[in-house]
């Protein structure tokens, strides 16, 4: 198996300090330590994925590399009694894709720890749809109803809404009967964003306020934030009392300039979401309701099947933001 080789995105830094994208063969013999050899059938892209395929080294220290940080496909070998050759399995976060050779290759060998049984009512391609990004808007959702948020208590707004953590927020949002207000940089998107079942939709400009007030009207009884900086601040502050909050992506800026303000007068609670590191009992937990009850029915409207070839175009779409949904990579095409 070792001599074996397998198609991969590489990355690597040239000697002018660009940072160069191909697809090429690898060994497996050349994959890190790890307890379980995966053959990856599907991957998908993620925003931290396209900062480390561009030369980010707040995610990817050393290059050459091989990003991509979910896989689903199935065990080739295995130290580990717990995951059996052919048991087909999905791989999220952790460190795989960051430093650890990740899903843009056809095999990954990672701890046995980092390993998730492929949910039953899900296929590998299913899984993908959602991976990290529609873990991490499962993940939210769990958060919010932790605090009691029931859709009673008013809309739930969802920023960066066309994107992948974005749409599957109003899709799974929708599903659970919240009104839900998308907020979009994308006007031309606003079918698609009806067709998962946003009621609203508002121009991401809606959430830039520059009054420089500490609060203002209350409008959400609850927001999935996935972009951060002034548009996560507005949302704060457009919160309505007790209202609860997720927070869990930075596309818009890492900066928050708010005050206590809506924390003390209005009870309002945010919430930090982090998938990568998710304790295992949860991640379980929070696949158990994806494959189960919170299964979605649009995943084909969701999504579109890229090849590994096709990935590097839609890397540059994505850190420009002009993505709509999910990107599936079948490593077989
Ligand atoms: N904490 C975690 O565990 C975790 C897990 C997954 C993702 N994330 C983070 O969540 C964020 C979204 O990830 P993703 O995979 O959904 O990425 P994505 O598919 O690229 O979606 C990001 C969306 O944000 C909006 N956007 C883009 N640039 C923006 C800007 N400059 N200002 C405001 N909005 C902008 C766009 O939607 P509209 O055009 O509709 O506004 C874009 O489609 C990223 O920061 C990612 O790192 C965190």
């Amino acid at each position: 198996m070792k001599t074996k080789t397998f198609r991969a995105m590489v990355v690597e830094e040239r000697e002018d300090k660009r940072f160069v994208r191909t697809i090429r063969q690898r060994r497996v013999g050349d994959l890190p330590e790890g307890d379980v050899l995966i053959e990856v059938h599907y991957s998908s892209l993620n925003y931290k994925d396209a900062l480390s395929a561009s030369g980010n080294k707040g995610v990817t220290r050393q290059y050459p590399h091989t990003p991509g940080v979910d896989a689903a496909g199935e065990v080739v070998e295995s130290t580990d009694t717990r995951f059996k050759p052919g048991a087909q399995v999905v791989v999220t976060g952790y460190d795989l894709g960051m430093n650890t050779d990740g899903g843009f290759g056809q095999f990954i060998r990672v701890p046995a720890d980092w390993v998730v049984p492929l949910p039953a009512t899900l296929s590998p391609q299913e899984s993908m749809v959602y991976g990290t990004a529609g873990f991490t808007a499962a993940l939210s959702v769990f958060r919010l109803q932790e605090l009691d948020l029931t859709p009673d208590k008013g809309v739930i707004l969802v920023t960066g809404a066309t994107g992948g953590v974005g749409s599957i927020a109003v899709s799974l949002l929708t599903k659970a009967e919240y009104r839900v207000c998308a907020a979009t940089g994308k006007e031309t998107e606003a079918d698609y964003l009806r067709d998962l079942g946003a009621a609203d939709i508002i121009p991401r400009s809606e959430l830039l306020d520059t009054s420089g007030r500490p609060m203002l009207k209350a409008r959400w009884g609850g927001v999935v934030d996935t972009v951060g900086g002034a548009v996560l601040a507005t949302a704060i502050k457009s919160a309505q009392p007790h209202a609860v909050i997720t927070t869990c992506g930075n596309v818009g800026g890492a900066e928050l300039p708010i005050t206590v303000y809506p924390f003390i007068l209005r009870g309002v609670s945010l919430l930090g979401v982090d998938s990568a590191a998710c304790p295992m009992a949860k991640r379980l937990q929070v696949w158990e309701k994806i494959s189960g009850p919170w299964k979605l029915k649009n995943l084909d409207r969701l999504s579109a099947e890229i090849s590994l070839d096709e990935l590097d175009a839609d890397i540059d779409r994505m850190l420009q933001g002009q993505l709509t949904g999910r990107k599936v990579v079948n490593l077989s095409k």
